[in-house]
């Protein structure tokens, strides 16, 4: 069978690399001085839209009283699912949250600190780990919905540590997931994966389409992709 070769543009939007999303990023950030916990919070709301309309139609459940379990990584991935949680927290969802905790001498990222702060005072429960023993016992079980905020497009090589062993226990879960950029596991360029991964329900990609998730043969990880605008101008997009 042919290789289906991988769209330059969807939805008339251009198809990027991680590389490129990054170059876009550090463009918005330094060179038009955009807030990047403006982005974050433009990432996170938009996820937690997408989160609230799968539930209603895929669930069948309104976002009030939704049981939501929220992953966290250390990176701005994990930033995105701290915003998500405390918006579908005002929203009215039970939203529980954990994030691997950060590495010593470097801390979180600053914005992941101040939405780590924002979530516990909007009333998410969270909890940080160093190990998966010290999730909650139903923290997954529990969930009626889990969000993937371990690995975007800062992902370097196969899955290590306590981030394979949550997407795995995750994955064992059965839960239907929303993948927060791509789903963690899958190469943002190629959409392949090293045996370590997520099936995604729903994938909410953020600014632009990463080309990994348009490819034939990732379809099954990705689910539906979604594609949320959080601010980017459009001076700053690459022409494809
Ligand atoms: N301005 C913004 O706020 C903004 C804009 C655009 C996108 N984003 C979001 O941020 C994401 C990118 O954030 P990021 O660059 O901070 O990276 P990230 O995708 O959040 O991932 C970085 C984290 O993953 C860990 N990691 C990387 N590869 C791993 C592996 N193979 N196994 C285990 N752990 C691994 C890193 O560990 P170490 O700590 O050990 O290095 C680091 O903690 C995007 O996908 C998007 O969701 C935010």
């Amino acid at each position: 069978v042919a290789k289906q070769p991988i769209p330059d543009t969807y939805e008339g939007l251009p198809v990027v690399t991680a590389e490129e999303m990054q170059a876009i990023d550090r463009k918005a950030i330094h060179e038009l001085h955009i807030a990047s916990t403006f982005l974050m919070e433009r990432a996170g709301q938009g996820v937690a839209s997408e989160t609230e309309r799968f539930a209603v139609e895929k669930l069948g459940k309104p976002v009030a009283g939704l049981l939501v379990a929220v992953c966290c990584g250390r990176g701005n991935n994990g930033g995105d699912g701290l915003v998500a949680a405390r918006v579908l927290k005002e929203k009215g969802a039970s939203v529980r949250a954990s994030i691997i905790a950060p590495k010593q001498e470097r801390g979180y990222p600053a914005e992941v600190t101040e939405n780590l702060l924002k979530a516990k005072a909007a009333g998410v429960e969270v909890t940080q780990i160093d190990d998966a023993s010290q999730l909650p016992a139903d923290f997954l079980s529990g969930a009626d919905v889990l969000l993937d905020g371990l690995l975007g497009t800062g992902a370097a090589g196969k899955p290590a540590g306590l981030v394979k062993d949550l997407i795995q226990a995750m994955f064992k879960s059965n839960k239907p997931v929303i993948a927060i950029d791509l789903p963690s596991g899958i190469h943002p360029d190629t959409g392949y994966h090293t045996g370590v991964f997520l099936n995604a329900a729903v994938t909410v990609t953020l600014g632009l389409p990463k080309k990994g998730l348009l490819a034939a043969h990732a379809q099954k990880h990705v689910g539906d992709l979604r594609v949320v605008d959080i601010g980017y101008p459009s001076e700053i997009l690459p022409k494809k």
